[in-house]
């Protein structure tokens, strides 16, 4: 027979839901606001004398950062970095941090300290609100700020007050003697990678003995870590080494596919690249000799030494600057000049046309 409950229509497994009131259910014994826990004074509430000490504390703990950063400012001219002198970067890092950490601990640990054991200290509930930028929310925004320099006593504390502001105007200085070692000391990147120690007639050497290399050595599939000769003797080794270091390969001459102009910038087969990548500037170490792929080991980039150097994978977009070779009349490889683009990483002054 049919009927006119339109619950008949329904699902069986939904005829129920559709009258009853669901399954939410409103516990009777749920856990209650058990507020907040009763309020206890601290030793510096009660005691005026343990307020001064501790506010001594505090004035002493500002002026050791002040101390740190005059320290890490006196380091800088102390410590100086000499050229090709290692240990004298380590003393100029070392005494320039301990500066530093004292400087920022001591401003840290102050302010902990001010705020656990000298400023008012009672909870407050605030209720979670929209945000609005009307004017009574800015008339109370204004209201807690005195009252949170009523009660901080930022004020009324001149001491602690004035500790703290030496301590924060202190902290910048070291950062502007740090940074003025970021300034242009050879001129801009492009300057500074665009020449490098070779130019015609360098001799290629072994490195790190600085051994001349004759062409006859450099038998098929052996590569030399090489340097430019005379490099013990430049003012600064380890940056002129950075730029100047050089991998040489030798392959069948056949195996190589040179451009028109390039033609003379191998000798016999014998080939020599830059060995920093082009990516971030890595030392691009690995030879394989059966496929003659170079390959960074930083991210991995791969390079194709018979199609000179061209990317054929990993996120360097340029090959590795060719260096033009030649031998000398008795046997040793020579540079033919200096490299023809800058080496290293790209930057934002290279010229497009190098890429060319
Ligand atoms: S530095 Fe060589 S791949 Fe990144």
């Amino acid at each position: 027979m049919a009927t006119d409950d339109s619950n008949d229509l329904l699902p069986v497994d939904h005829r129920e839901s559709a009258t009853s009131p669901g399954t939410a259910v409103e516990r009777a014994d749920a856990l209650q606001n058990p507020g907040l826990p009763p309020h206890r004074l601290r030793v510096t509430d009660t005691d005026p004398k343990a307020a001064k000490r501790a506010e001594r504390v505090i004035v002493a703990l500002f002026y050791v950062s002040v101390v740190g950063s005059v320290f890490a400012m006196a380091a800088y001219f102390a410590f100086p970095i000499r050229p090709n002198d290692l240990g004298s970067v380590r003393l100029n890092n070392v005494f320039i941090g301990l500066g530093l950490s004292f400087a920022l601990l001591a401003v840290g640990v102050a302010a902990v300290h001010w705020g656990k054991v000298l400023m008012v200290d009672h909870e407050g509930i605030d209720i979670r609100h929209p945000v609005h930028g009307d004017a009574p929310t800015q008339a109370r925004a204004v209201e807690i700020f005195r009252q949170a320099d009523r009660e901080s006593g930022f004020n009324r504390r001149v001491l602690i007050r004035n500790g703290m502001i030496a301590a924060f105007a202190a902290l910048p200085f070291p950062a502007i003697f740090l940074f003025r070692d970021l300034g242009p000391a050879v001129g801009t990147p492009a300057a500074a990678y665009s020449h490098t120690m070779w130019k015609k007639g360098t001799r290629l050497t072994k490195d790190p003995t600085g051994d001349p290399i004759l062409a006859s050595e450099v038998t098929l599939g052996s590569v030399f870590h090489v340097i430019p000769e005379n490099l013990n003797k430049s003012e600064d080794v380890l940056e002129e080494k950075a730029k100047a270091a050089v991998l040489l390969m030798r392959l069948e001459p056949k195996d190589l596919h040179v451009s028109a102009d390039r033609k003379t910038w191998n000798y016999d087969g014998i080939v020599a690249y830059s060995k920093i990548c082009t990516h971030v500037g890595c030392p691009v170490a690995l030879y394989e000799q059966q496929t003659h792929h170079l390959l960074c080991p930083c991210h991995q980039s791969q390079f194709d030494i018979t199609r000179e150097a061209a990317v054929i994978f990993g996120p360097a977009v340029r090959p590795l600057p060719q260096l033009p070779i030649s031998v000398d009349s008795d046997g040793y490889l020579i540079a033919q000049s200096d490299f023809h683009e800058p080496v290293g990483p790209s930057f934002w002054e290279r010229r497009g046309d190098y890429n060319a």
